[in-house]
């Protein structure tokens, strides 16, 4: 499934990608300004998301990934040759992610900037600033460059089955798609077999103006949006094996706090630990706060990860979080289990 997003201010379209069966999801080139609505939308359909994934380091608008890794644990996707360093999965040409029963594809297309990739899957081709509808990306900025640009379109997009949906960045004419085929036609820049010193020749006197928000947007994009990086505060992975050192010698005023569902909880849990179930934590801060350590495990450490951040937020940085590992980890090394 795909859900096409929009900002007004940018005219930035976002897009969420979803295995209908698994529930996995990704997010490709969300918008700050738009966060509370993305959140809304991924909670509202109970989406783990797995990634958010940039096209390119944006020079209109500031991205949300960074906010969003710390609410949900979703791993930054950008091209490789972006070279940014906030990031989480840094993808090569041709490099390929799963997200439930389907393959996301990168495409390295440098050109609007070097850094730009685009991403197939499934018969769509979401194209960044690369291809736009009628028309594609400047070259005037970011490393931009018309001739590479002219090889990535012709040489790595347009070479795509003629019906692949083409999903833009942007448009500000208020269309939403287009196909290869009908870029392939119709594009004015480069479309009709345009010969590449006419569209080098054409990019290179748009004498367009800059961008509004470039000088803000470009330094906070290779940041990934935030100041504030949860991986500092995971200096090494701790996991459940850590924990089991520290339940069975607990130092003075230690919790150990299992953020799972209630139901999760009553099936067997690290004997002695509090449920406090994801969501929910914002409630506890004051006794929280009463702990000298806080030691927080869920199923896979994706929900952990989510608490922490939470948590971290609202002032606490006395807390652990087991982050890749959880609870059947602890089963499975044989460790004593509660249940009621
Ligand atoms: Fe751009």
């Amino acid at each position: 499934m795909v859900k096409q997003l929009f900002d007004r201010e940018s005219c930035t379209y976002t897009y969420l990608l979803v295995d209908s069966n698994t529930r996995e999801g990704a997010l490709i080139d969300p918008v700050r300004e738009q966060l509370e609505r993305d959140m809304q939308i991924i909670n509202e359909l109970g989406i783990e998301l797995l990634y958010t994934i940039e096209t390119h380091p944006h020079a209109d608008h500031v991205t949300s990934s960074g906010k969003i890794r710390q609410m949900t644990g979703a791993r930054i996707v950008f091209g490789e040759s972006s070279g940014i360093q906030a990031i989480d999965i840094s993808v090569a040409d041709q490099q390929e992610l799963s997200l439930g029963k389907y393959q996301i594809r990168a495409i390295a297309t440098p050109g609007h900037t070097s850094a730009c990739t685009c991403y197939y899957v499934d018969g769509m081709v979401f194209s960044g600033d690369t291809l736009l509808i009628r028309g594609c990306g400047r070259t005037d900025f970011q490393d931009g460059d018309p001739s590479n640009l002219y090889d990535s379109i012709t040489q790595k997009l347009f070479i795509l089955g003629d019906e692949t949906i083409v999903y833009p960045a942007h448009d500000y004419q208020g269309r939403t798609w287009s196909t290869i085929g009908e870029e392939k036609k119709w594009n004015p820049r480069l479309g009709n077999s345009r010969e590449k010193q006419s569209f080098v020749d054409l990019m290179n006197n748009l004498n367009l103006d800059l961008p509004k928000k470039i000088n803000e947007a470009v330094p906070a994009n290779t940041s990934v949006g935030v100041n504030f990086d949860p991986r500092r505060y995971l200096l090494h992975d701790f996991t459940m094996d850590d924990l089991h050192e520290i339940w069975r010698e607990p130092p003075n005023n230690t919790l150990i706090m299992d953020n799972r569902t209630v139901e999760e909880f009553a099936k067997g849990h690290v004997p002695g630990s509090r449920n406090i179930p994801l969501g929910t934590e914002s409630e506890h801060i004051d006794e929280l706060k009463e702990f000298e350590q806080v030691y927080i495990y869920c199923r896979s450490g994706r929900r952990a990860q989510t608490t922490f951040t939470n948590l971290g937020f609202q002032g606490m940085d006395h807390i652990t979080c087991i982050s890749h590992s959880g609870m059947p980890n602890w089963i499975k090394a044989g460790y004593p289990v509660e249940t009621k």
